[in-house]
């Protein structure tokens, strides 16, 4: 049998240490639906769908089926030069279903990808070369998706590789740290203010602004209602447009298609990726025509994109989310979830705020409500503690716990998971989780 301390170990001699960091010691064997079989044969809930990718969870028959079905017939003919069948079936879907005015579609392997096409495309389309972001937003690693990130990691990176295009950063609209916790209407106005301040200094140089409808890595920080209308009539005052960056919130997992769809907004370009492949490598640009047509033919591809196998995953879960009506049961999961998470924050001083929607819920440790100075290494302990719990969460922007399971995740798996966490919590609170754990759990 292969050992998990050896395959950590021959990890760590050969794998970049570019590509990962580590949460908690898991190999995983095999996976069904939120559960993971690791090779010593522990089981644990995976409240995380490795990293919000499992939309419909490990191993989903209909995604086995379609990719399997394309696999074996062609497994990959490029739609760079040629007409395959299930990207077009794909793109017109999304089509559908994508808020976007007048959309065309293009195809790529990653958010990343996604991004980069968006932000070439924004200046390309408005002749223009300043940036608009958010302070701690991610949106990816290549050179212009991690210029336009603000999260301290793309932030040193860039500080080192030079940046693509000049980027104005402003705060994203955390009320829980804001001074107007409990006063929407006075938030949004202090979250305002610096980003006319930007468009100010900026004057009519700015090609679009980017932005998360729910920051994701920075946090799972949900913006009040009346922000992001507000900035979209800002923003296009000036001639800029708008990207909506929906990586981590697309596929319904936030009780709508798209997250931005919670304000009722339509963006000028959307990027997608993660959980729409349900597990398999897939992003896509949905954007308004005249933007998308603002490069020369061919100019933003990908051999590999718009692959049959990849494509044929992608429809597989849009449907099956349509089908099941897993969009609707996100949003009344999640509202189950809150509900009980609100529940631990009553019960636990360490809880400082619980926020999200649909099945995208962020957990803040504090280690004091009113000071709200955040728990950084309690936070570690808490995932260390879980893992050993048989759960698997990770966390954001320190001291976040995220919980963002499959979207078809039945409500007793939830509730187990999320006392599972509760007893994780406690733990931590009672001193029963020793200082070790921190030399295991590193997390971003
Ligand atoms: C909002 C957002 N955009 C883009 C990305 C980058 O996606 P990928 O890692 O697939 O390149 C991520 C990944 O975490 C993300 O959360």
């Amino acid at each position: 049998m292969r050992d998990l301390a050896d395959i950590i170990k021959r990890y760590h001699v050969v794998i970049a240490s570019i590509n990962r960091v580590d949460y908690a010691p898991i190999v995983p064997a095999e996976g069904r639906g939120p559960i993971i079989r690791d090779i010593t044969g522990r089981e644990y809930i995976d409240l995380s769908a490795s990293a919000a990718v499992m939309t419909l969870g490990y191993a989903h028959p209909r995604i086995i089926e379609a990719a399997g079905e394309a696999l074996r017939r062609i497994t990959h003919s490029t739609h760079m030069y040629g007409y395959v069948p299930e990207t077009l079936e794909l793109a017109e879907e999304l089509a559908r279903i994508t808020p976007v005015d007048r959309p065309k579609v293009s195809f790529g392997l990653s958010g990343n990808d996604a991004n980069e096409g968006a932000l070439l495309l924004a200046k390309a389309y408005t002749g223009k070369e300043v940036f608009i972001a958010y302070e701690n937003s991610f949106h990816g690693v290549g050179a212009a998706a991690a210029s336009v990130s603000g999260i301290g990691l793309e932030r040193e990176v860039v500080a080192k590789i030079g940046p693509w295009a000049r980027t104005v950063f402003v705060p994203y609209p955390n009320c829980y740290r804001s001074p107007y916790p409990n006063n929407p209407g006075k938030c949004v106005k202090h979250y305002l203010e610096p980003l006319k301040e930007a468009l100010d200094e900026v004057g009519d140089e700015a090609a679009a602004l980017v932005l998360e409808p729910i920051q994701g890595d920075g946090g799972i920080i949900v913006p009040p209602d009346d922000y992001f209308p507000a900035v979209f009539k800002l923003v296009r005052d000036r001639g800029a447009i708008v990207i909506d960056d929906e990586v981590q919130t697309c596929v319904g997992r936030t009780g709508r298609w798209y997250a931005i769809e919670h304000h009722g907004l339509r963006p000028d370009v959307v990027a997608v990726g993660k959980g729409l492949g349900g597990g398999l490598p897939i992003s896509a640009i949905i954007g308004r025509e005249g933007i998308m047509e603002s490069l020369p033919p061919l100019a933003y591809t990908f051999t590999l994109a718009g692959n049959p196998v990849t494509a044929a995953a992608a429809l597989a879960v849009i449907r099956e989310v349509e089908e099941k009506g897993l969009v609707k049961r996100a949003a009344e999961l999640g509202e189950r979830a809150l509900q009980y998470l609100r529940g631990v924050q009553r019960r636990h001083n360490l809880v400082g705020d619980v926020r999200g929607r649909g099945l995208m819920i962020g957990v803040e440790l504090v280690k004091d409500k009113e000071t709200k100075k955040r728990a950084v290494e309690e936070t570690k302990k808490v995932v260390w503690r879980a893992h050993e719990l048989g759960l698997i969460v990770l966390f954001v922007a320190g001291n976040v716990l995220r919980i963002q399971p499959p979207l078809n995740i039945d409500w007793s798996t939830l509730e187990e998971g999320l006392a599972r966490l509760e007893q994780a919590i406690e733990d931590v609170e009672e001193g029963r989780v020793g200082d070790e754990a921190l030399k295991h759990v590193q997390g971003w």
